[in-house]
């Protein structure tokens, strides 16, 4: 296999030792020569022991086109649609585009899914907490747990341990994460939360989110401008309604989530070592299973994930293109929602588009 990562950052560096961990080629690209200069001499070293000379570093523009399996975009959530739409000229056969897949304004998301799929190409969207092995548990016990009631998904973290693995940014202001419009702030950034929401009300036959209740937390200060806290009431077209909360500001962290059902629940923690899934069904005892991992681990699962959807042994389902967008028209309308001070509705049948948010 045969990988370009686009972004030599926190996550390039995160998606090259994991396909190195599993024998893949790799070339990493940059707009910027300083952050392949720091992938070399600190991020990869760093985090992993040594730099790995088989990766080839690349200028953006020198680097080579055509003739990867996968080509995945690592950068800032405002350039990757137009990365990916260019990506797909390479003819690969997946490209894996980190998240958010875009800023809540969808400039463009409806146009790649559609040359995506006149091309063939697989296009898969980085919420790699939807392939854990934890997550696999937990849909795998839905059906002991009866007709679904409610479902909680939450991911609060305070985002000083992102600050902590970018030394080089001095906070918010220096990055997109300080700018909701770019995809940044709690919404943006923990967005895993909305689409583990997604991927478990669908997993319960719920179907899609169709209506969104927000209210954020915003700080507009110094220039920037992002939701610190991010909370959001959801219904489906099933009629199952249920919550989830994203902030920047919880320490120490909560990764959390809970389906409770007719005769039964199961609840998830998340963390950086372990995740954990608890089950209750009738009246007996929980029953835990603990999911040891590493960080590394969880991009390693990943990549294994997009191989196996290449060779036909696994669906996409989880972090499908289609699951990403389903995101996206939630982040666009809980945005709506908060600024409106009312509940919005997502029309599906009008692609991913602002068309698409309307008021109840
Ligand atoms: N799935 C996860 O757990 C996870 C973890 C970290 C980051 N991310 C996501 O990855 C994305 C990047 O985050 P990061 O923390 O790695 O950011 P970063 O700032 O560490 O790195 C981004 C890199 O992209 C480069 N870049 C910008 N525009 C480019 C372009 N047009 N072509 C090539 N390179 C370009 C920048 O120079 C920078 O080096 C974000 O969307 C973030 O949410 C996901």
């Amino acid at each position: 296999m045969k990988l370009k990562v686009l972004g030599a950052g926190s996550i390039g560096n995160h998606l090259a030792q994991a396909a190195r961990c599993l024998d893949w080629d790799v070339c990493m690209c940059d707009i910027d020569p300083a952050a392949l200069e720091r992938t070399r001499a600190e991020i990869y070293p760093g985090r992993y022991g040594s730099w790995d000379t088989a990766i080839e570093l690349a200028s953006l523009t020198d680097a080579p086109r055509g003739g990867f399996d996968v080509v995945a975009v690592g950068t800032p959530p405002d350039s990757h649609v137009e990365l990916a739409i260019a990506a797909l000229d390479e003819e690969p056969r997946a490209i894996l585009v980190e998240k958010p897949l875009c800023p809540p304004t969808l400039e463009r998301a409806q146009e790649l899914a559609e040359r995506a799929a006149e091309r063939g190409v697989a296009v898969l969207v980085g919420y790699n907490h939807a392939v854990a092995p934890a997550l696999r548990r937990v849909r795998d016990a839905l059906p002991e747990i009866g007709a679904p009631l409610t479902l909680d998904v939450e991911f609060r973290e305070h985002w000083g341990g992102i600050f902590t693995a970018h030394p080089w940014l001095a906070g918010p202001a220096d990055s997109y994460l300080g700018y909701a419009k770019r995809g940044g702030g709690a919404s943006g950034e923990h967005s895993h939360a909305i689409h583990l929401w997604q991927n478990l009300a669908h997993a319960l036959g719920a179907g899609r989110v169709v209506e969104v209740g927000a209210s954020l937390d915003t700080v507009r200060d110094g220039g920037v401008d992002y939701d610190r806290l991010c909370l959001l009431n959801l219904r489906t077209e099933r009629g199952l309604l249920g919550r989830v909360v994203q902030d920047v500001v919880t320490s120490p962290p909560r990764k959390w989530g809970r389906i409770q059902g007719e005769a039964g629940s199961v609840e998830f923690a998340l963390s950086a070592e372990t995740d954990v899934v608890r089950r209750w069904v009738g009246t007996g005892d929980p029953v835990e299973e603990r999911f040891a991992k590493s960080r590394p681990d969880d991009f390693i699962e990943e990549l294994r994930h997009v191989e196996g959807v290449l060779a036909g042994r696994e669906t996409s389902a989880a972090i499908s293109l289609e699951r990403g967008l389903e995101t996206m028209l939630v982040l666009a309308a809980a945005h709506r929602s908060a600024r409106e001070g009312r509940s919005i509705q997502i029309e599906y049948a009008k692609g991913c588009t602002l068309d698409a948010l309307r008021y109840t």
